[in-house]
């Protein structure tokens, strides 16, 4: 893997209100870099950097593995925001969450109340484990990459990601996830 930051998929300021530019500076520049600057102590110049960042997640253990898998977690959670998301997919997604949560409004239901009741740090998830979908959430840097499940859309719950902007607010900053940020049409190509 290449020890360096993959870059935003939109720029700093592009999710605000919701998100600020300030959280971003702390949450990608500062938290995000510290797993990627760990990560490069831990395995810079062994075999083990050869790997890709998603084989490094899915075969290691320890802090290789905490580091690797929260450098991970936070590229694929950029990428599960837009600017001007939210909304509701279509097509065989939108088919799929119907079928397996009733209704797009149930599936919201759910995967708020999971985010919202992980202890702790965290991540809740929508992933696509054989045909079925299911919402997830792990524990600190856990992943449902490593678990042979395929991640659809994650947000993040640790603190750091939505204390400047929402202070102690979880559940708010889990709905204006879900109601202006989720990005559909990644969810979507991950399904594919
Ligand atoms: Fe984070």
């Amino acid at each position: 893997m290449k020890f360096e930051m993959k870059p935003l998929p939109y720029a700093k300021n592009a999710l605000a209100p919701h998100l600020s530019e300030e959280s971003f500076g702390f949450h990608y520049e500062k938290h995000h870099q510290a797993y990627l600057t760990n990560l490069e102590k831990l395995i810079g110049g062994t075999p083990e950097a050869e790997k890709s960042l998603e084989d490094i997640v899915k075969s290691s253990s320890g802090k290789v593995f905490n580091n690797a898998a929260q450098v991970w977690n936070h590229d694929f959670f950029w990428a599960s925001m837009k600017p001007n998301g939210g909304g509701e997919p279509t097509g065989a997604l939108a088919d799929a969450i119907k079928r397996d949560f009733g209704s797009f409004a149930d599936f919201k239901k759910q995967f708020s109340d999971a985010a919202v009741a992980q202890f702790g740090s965290g991540w809740a998830w929508l992933v696509k484990d054989g045909d079925a979908l299911k919402i997830v959430t792990t524990s600190n840097a856990d992943t449902p990459l490593a678990k042979g499940q395929k991640p659809l859309l994650t947000c993040d719950v640790w603190e750091h990601a939505y204390y400047i902007d929402y202070r102690n607010l979880r559940a708010k900053f889990v709905e204006t996830f879900l109601n202006s940020l989720a990005n559909w049409d990644f969810a979507a190509s991950n399904f594919a």
